[in-house]
């Protein structure tokens, strides 16, 4: 299996079939918005970083191929696609930033007389492309900072760690966030070993996170996700480490289902909790996690593996995607491309150091 979950060139999209793995390693064409959106809703590609690149990349292949007539109409194309590409999934916010961020843009480039209709349109595919390497510079910002952080907490000695879901290149342009920490400290032999947790229902855990540790040689044990308390009691655990898909206002953290009961469980044994994202995951229109939407996926994807069902006849489920991690439970910090920041503090000091505040 190879760990490149998008491979793009200007006119061509192709990402790894998320459904598949780790059996089979699949690319599929992605050609145009319609099947960029269906790639993000089926979960054939996830995690928040990608979900946004795919996003954005398919709209980019679709303004590639595509002819328009005046500025206004490319104008009203990007602006419905883009809409249409954040109503895929509701929860992580890093495709509503970029899908923000390509509507100001093009309405910018538009208000500049001086380029013709296709510079515009090019302008704008550029900016779609170069969200692939932006995603990895920024991974290893994060990686650094977390890295250095963690081993300034513990006399820069070797840390065992926990993680949950997927964070790693799957999830991202490549090297990951919370995977991307992991990855740092394994980089400068710091690493003494990650537990990872199975995440169920859809199993990202067991699934991608494992393949890409045992990929990258870490020292490494999958664990079902009711063991994370036995885990912290009996091995001395130094960090949780998890991404996240949304952190608001009051520093409430969206993220994969099964993160909250883990800061809790953390809190309890004096295990320091940290989110490690970058800036895009920052929403700060949403004041508390209480406001957060968080997605309800299909009954079956817990009542059947493969296919087989695996749960009673006729139980209802209910099946959220993510939970909200409240502030105070984020114990040893957020982790961003701009240092390591106490959630409370991360509006304020993102406002600073964008110039904004
Ligand atoms: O439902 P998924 O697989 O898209 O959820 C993924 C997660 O929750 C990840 O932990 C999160 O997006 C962080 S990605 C770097």
């Amino acid at each position: 299996m190879t760990l490149q979950a998008i491979r793009y060139q200007r006119g061509s999209l192709e990402i790894l079939d998320q459904l598949l793995l780790p059996e089979i390693s699949k690319y599929i064409s992605i050609n145009n918005t319609d099947e960029g959106w269906r790639a993000i809703k089926s979960m054939q590609v996830r995690g928040a970083p990608a979900i946004a690149i795919v996003g954005c990349l398919s709209l980019a292949i679709e303004l590639t191929n595509k002819e328009f007539q005046s500025t206004q109409e490319l104008k009203d194309f990007v602006v419905e696609k883009l809409d249409y590409l954040v109503s895929a999934r509701p929860t992580a916010v890093n495709i509503a930033d970029a899908a923000d961020k390509g509507k100001s843009m093009i309405q910018k480039l538009i208000d500049d007389e001086k380029l013709e209709l296709d510079e515009i349109k090019l302008k704008l595919v550029q900016e779609f492309e170069a969200m692939l390497q932006a995603d990895i510079d920024v991974n290893k910002r994060i990686g650094q900072h977390g890295a250095d952080y963690i081993l300034g907490e513990n006399n820069d000695q070797p840390v065992k760690v926990i993680t949950h879901c997927n964070t790693g290149s799957l999830a991202t342009a490549g090297y990951g966030t919370a995977l991307g920490v992991i990855r740092s400290l394994h980089e400068q032999n710091k690493l003494e070993h990650v537990y990872c947790t199975e995440t169920r229902p859809y199993n990202q855990g067991a699934r991608l996170t494992a393949y890409e540790l045992v990929h990258e040689k870490m020292e490494a044990s999958l664990i079902c996700d009711n063991m994370a308390a036995a885990c912290m009691s009996s091995n001395k655990i130094h960090a949780v480490i998890v991404g996240a898909d949304r952190v608001v206002a009051n520093g409430d953290t969206a993220n994969k289902i099964g993160t909250y009961q883990l800061a809790i469980v953390a809190k309890y044994h004096g295990v320091p909790f940290y989110v490690a994202c970058p800036r895009t995951t920052f929403d700060p229109h949403i004041k508390s996690g209480k406001d957060i939407h968080i997605e309800i996926r299909p009954q079956d994807e817990m009542t059947t593996l493969k296919g087989i069902r695996i749960a009673a006849p006729n139980i209802r489920c209910w099946n959220p995607a993510f939970d909200v991690t409240p502030a105070e439970l984020i114990t040893g910090g957020i982790i961003t491309e701009f240092g390591v920041f106490k959630p409370q503090e991360l509006q304020k000091q993102i406002s600073k150091i964008l110039g904004s505040g």
